[in-house]
């Protein structure tokens, strides 16, 4: 059952909003009192997350959804799609622009992190395709203390 759901629209390019939704989805979490080190890793994956949208993504949708026991990060796009996905994935992999690189983004370390920050990552993706990810969080954003 879901306890509750927020959508961001996502759009290309728009470096001046960049950032707006993860820092959404970090207040979210942190209102309905989840643990500050799971609070820490969904907003690192958000954010990773919606810079991709933003860079590659043409129009993007981020979810934030929190059942009884998971949090997910729903990320999707009908954008070109990654051809290679393993190849995505490894560090320091970029096909970001020169105009991205001179922005500071480009360092290839996006999906990796937000493989290694969240519980569970699934990508689905191909050319025409578009691109979803699914970054699960199982560890519980419930916590007792208040
Ligand atoms: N939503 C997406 N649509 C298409 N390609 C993507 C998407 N997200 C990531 N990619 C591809 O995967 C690569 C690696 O992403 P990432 O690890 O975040 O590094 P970076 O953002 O620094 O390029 C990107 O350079 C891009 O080629
Ligand atoms: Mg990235």
């Amino acid at each position: 059952m879901t306890l509750y759901r927020e959508e961001f629209d996502i759009r290309e390019m728009d470096f001046a909003h960049a950032g707006e939704a993860s820092i959404r989805i970090k207040t979210v979490l942190k209102e309905v009192g989840a643990e500050s080190g799971l609070v820490h890793r969904a907003a690192i994956c958000a954010y990773e997350a919606e810079m991709n949208e933003v860079m590659y993504g043409r129009r993007g949708r981020m979810t934030l959804e929190l059942s009884e026991d998971l949090l997910q990060i729903i990320v999707e796009d009908d954008g070109p799609g990654i051809e290679d996905v393993d190849l995505a994935m490894t560090e320091g992999y970029s096909t970001a622009t020169e105009e991205m690189r001179e922005m500071g983004f480009g360092a290839g370390m996006g999906l990796p992190n937000i493989k290694r920050n969240a519980d569970r990552l699934t990508v689905h993706s191909g050319p025409a395709r578009g691109t979803r990810l699914e970054i699960v969080f199982d560890t519980g954003w419930r916590t007792t203390e208040p």
